[in-house]
This record gives C-alpha cells, sequence and structure tokens, in this order.
C-alpha cells in the first residue's frame, strides 16, 4: 500500500514491525531512506543532511539543517567524570568493549532524558547519543595508544570534528583534509540505517521493554560487534591481508565454498541482498577515489577487487547469489585513512546510532511497531516427575 509494494500475508506475518525510515529490496539491490536512494544520498548530502532526514523524514532546509548541525554540535563535549571510567580498562581493551561500557554509563549521567514517555527528553536523548558517540569513538582509540584525549573543537563538522579528535594531538595544529572528510561522511552515510538488522532489532527489542535509550544502544553496540555482522568490517580486512597476494585467492574461494570449513568470505554475501548491496558499489568508487587522492598504493585493494572477480565468476558464489555486501571495501579506505582494524567497528556503530536512534523513536512513538515479546517452538521433552540424585 505504500506504492512501493503492497503486503502479501506472508511476509506481513513474518514481518517484526512496519516502519517507514528505510526500505530495502534484497533481490534489485536497492536501498532508500524516506524515499531517498543510497546512491542519490551519498553522493548529494550530508552524514548531518542524511541524519536530520533519517530523525525528521523530510531532507532539511538549509535554516533546519544549521540549527540541528548546531544543537548537535552543542552536546559533543561527554561528562568529565567520564574520562575516569576509560582508565579502568586495560589499554589493549578492544574498542567496541570500552563503547559497550561507556554508552551504557551514559545513563548514569544524563537523568534528565532517561524519560521515554517525553518526547522533549527522548529528543535530547537522541541529540547527545548522536553528538557524543564521535567522542566517545575517538576517546577510546586514544585510551589505547596512550595518547591524551582531544577536546571537540566545534567549529569543525560533524565529520571533522571526530578526525581531529582521533588524529589530532595538543602538541600540534590538526588540519583536516577534505578528501578525508567527505570520504568518511560518506561512509557515515552508507552506515546510516539499514531496516530491521540484527542490531536495530536488538535496539527496538530492549526498548520494547521502556529500557532508557542509552542502555537500548549500549545493547546495540553489543550485537553489531559480532564478526557476522558490523565486525565483518574489520575480519574482511583481516581476511584480505591473510590472502595477501592474488595468487592465493583461489585457495581461499574453495575454503568458502568447504562445508567443512568454517571459514567464509568476509564481508560476501547478506540476509536481504542477493544481489550486489548497492552500498558497496559506493565503497568500491569510494576506494579508488581516497586512494588516489591520498596517493597511497595498497596492494590489498587489488586483492579485494580480484577476490570479487574470481567469486562472482565462480557458480558457488552465483547459485547462492552472495555479491559484496557494504563491509568489504569499507576497511580498505578506513586503513587508508589512518584508523586501525580495530576501529572499523566503532564507526560503523557511531555512524549506525542516527539509525538505531530513529527507529527508537519511531517505536517508543507508537507502541504497535514494539517488536514485544517473541514467541517459541518448543522442542525439548515433555513434562516429567522429579527424580532423586540417588535414582539418577
Ligand atoms: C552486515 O542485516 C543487515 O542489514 C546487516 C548489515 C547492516 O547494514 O546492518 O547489512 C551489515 O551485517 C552485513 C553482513 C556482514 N557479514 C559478513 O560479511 C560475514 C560473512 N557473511 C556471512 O556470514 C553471511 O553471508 C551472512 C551472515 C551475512 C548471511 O548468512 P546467511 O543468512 O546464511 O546467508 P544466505 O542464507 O544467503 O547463505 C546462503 C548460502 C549458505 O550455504 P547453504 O546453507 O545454502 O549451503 O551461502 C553460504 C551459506 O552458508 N554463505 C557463504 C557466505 N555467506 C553465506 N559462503 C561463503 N562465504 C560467505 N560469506
Amino acid at each position: 500500500e505504500t506504492g512501493l509494494f503492497t503486503f502479501d500475508p506472508g511476509f506481513k506475518s513474518t514481518a517484526s514491525c512496519e516502519s517507514g525510515l528505510t526500505y530495502i529490496d534484497g533481490g534489485e539491490g536497492i536501498l532508500l531512506h524516506r524515499g531517498y536512494s543510497i546512491e542519490e544520498l551519498s553522493e548529494r548530502s550530508s552524514f548531518m543532511e542524511t541524519s536530520y532526514l533519517l530523525l525528521n523524514g523530510e531532507l532539511p532546509t538549509k535554516e533546519e539543517l544549521d540549527n540541528f548541525t548546531y544543537t548537535i554540535t552543542r552536546h559533543t563535549m561527554v561528562n568529565e567524570q567520564l574520562n575516569q571510567l576509560y582508565k579502568g580498562f586495560r589499554r589493549d581493551a578492544h574498542p567496541m568493549a570500552i563503547m559497550c561500557g561507556v554508552v551504557g554509563a551514559l545513563s548514569a549521567f544524563y537523568h534528565d532524558s532517561t524519560d521515554i514517555a517525553d518526547p522533549d527528553q527522548r529528543k535530547i536523548a537522541s541529540h547527545r547519543l548522536i553528538a557524543k558517540m564521535p567522542t566517545i569513538a575517538a576517546m577510546a582509540y586514544k585510551y589505547s595508544i596512550g595518547q591524551p584525549f582531544v577536546y571537540p573543537d566545534n567549529s569543525l563538522s560533524y565529520t571533522g570534528n571526530f578526525l581531529r579528535m582521533t588524529f589530532g594531538v595538543p602538541a600540534e595544529e590538526y588540519v583536516v583534509d577534505p578528501v578525508v572528510e567527505q570520504a568518511l561522511d560518506r561512509i557515515f552515510i552508507l552506515h546510516a540505517d539499514h531496516e530491521q538488522n540484527a542490531s536495530t532489532s536488538t535496539v527496538r527489542l530492549a526498548g520494547s521493554s521502556g529500557a532508557n535509550p542509552f542502555a537500548c544502544i549500549a545493547a546495540g553496540i553489543a550485537c553489531l560487534w559480532g564478526p557476522a555482522h558490523g565486525g565483518a568490517n574489520e575480519a574482511a580486512l583481516n581476511m584480505l591481508h591473510e590472502i595477501g597476494r592474488p595468487e592465493r585467492i583461489p585457495e581461499y574461494i574453495e575454503r568458502a565454498k568447504d562445508k567443512n570449513d568454517p571459514f567464509r568470505l568476509m564481508g560476501f554475501g547478506h540476509r536481504v541482498y542477493k544481489n550486489y548491496d548497492p552500498r558497496a558499489t559506493v565503497m568500491r568508487k569510494t576506494v579508488r577515489e581516497v586512494l588516489s587522492a591520498l596517493n597511497v598504493q595498497d596492494p590489498v585493494f587489488d586483492v579485494a577487487l580480484q577476490l570479487e572477480e574470481m567469486a562472482l565468476s565462480d557458480d558457488y558464489f552465483v547459485e547462492k547469489k552472495l555479491f559484496p555486501n557494504v563491509d568489504f571495501y569499507s576497511g580498505i579506505i578506513l586503513s587508508a585513512i589512518g584508523f586501525p582494524t580495530t576501529m572499523f567497528t566503532a564507526l560503523f556503530a557511531l555512524a549506525r546510532t542516527v539509525g538505531w536512534v530513529s527507529q527508537w523513536n519511531e517505536m517508543i512513538s507508537d507502541p504497535a511497531q514494539t517488536i514485544g515479546r517473541p514467541r517459541q517452538l518448543y522442542t525439548g521433552p515433555a513434562a516429567r516427575p522429579f527424580v532423586e540424585i540417588g535414582d539418577r
């Protein structure tokens, strides 16, 4: 009935909710946010514009965008007490472990935005989460390399601010590279939302109990960390480095096809896309742009291109409709920018926060869209009497 497709009874019964945020056609490789294609948004909008669109349903006017950006940048600092929390982690803690803990701990600091029945408090919580994720992620990186935290500089763009907090040091001025800023902003757009993926469903399920938004987003971060989900970007680059040279690709393709081998091609396949993930197409184009602009020769990109070509000409991958997904190329760009692989999923979480928050708001404002309490098909033993331990 939405003009995109009509629900068939079977589909409606399996759908966990109705949502007007993101539309995916897995067969055609289509991804729309509030009706706008990911191709146009990633090429022609900014992450702040796309964030406004996801949150509010319409692309912002210049004034609306300026006001939204001003509001977000006014929430980029975190409570100074949070710095103590970081000091409790080991230096080699995975940034996602730190983000799970720190984002959940935001509930302990912001008591004025945890009443989910109050639309104003929901709005402040949403803005705080979108604004503070870059600061929290940058602090996790700084802590892991033993450098001091860098405070936000709100004269910079959302993405420029994050780059400076991550790569800047107090000892010298940090100049944001516009090529890097634009590429990272585009990567954030490509990761902003993606319908009812595992981590978004986690956020909705946590929210259905009335949990506060900070706790719900922390739950989403935990779920995203899995290598089958958001952790795949880190796993995909590690895989490409392990393959190392094009002549080793056939060995890994055969392993991926071997049912007795748990190895899978990381960054390939998708629960919904049975065609090319449209985000991977944009990502592959962006790799070329960034590597040439930064004058980086990364042999791993050649391995990735040849792996894609060989896999997509192999019957196994063609028959099972396995194509590169959003995670296949993203790591090459992030690595060229200077991020360690351990930060890749943290960047995914940073960008996906606007999607999680938008989906959470949609659900809270329309309880009919709450996932509620899933049921099961019981497969255990029938009822039976207790047996004393001596008789077992
Ligand atoms: C994300 O849901 C979302 O929208 C997620 C996401 C988002 O934006 O939120 O798009 C982000 O999580 C992308 C996916 C990142 N994960 C990876 O790249 C990890 C590698 N991919 C696989 O683990 C796998 O493709 C999944 C988990 C993503 C999907 O697994 P499914 O549902 O089993 O895929 P399928 O049903 O299409 O698989 C069909 C067959 C199966 O073999 P059979 O049981 O039919 O014999 O293909 C096999 C799978 O075993 N297969 C693969 C494979 N992916 C699936 N074989 C080799 N290599 C792979 N990568």
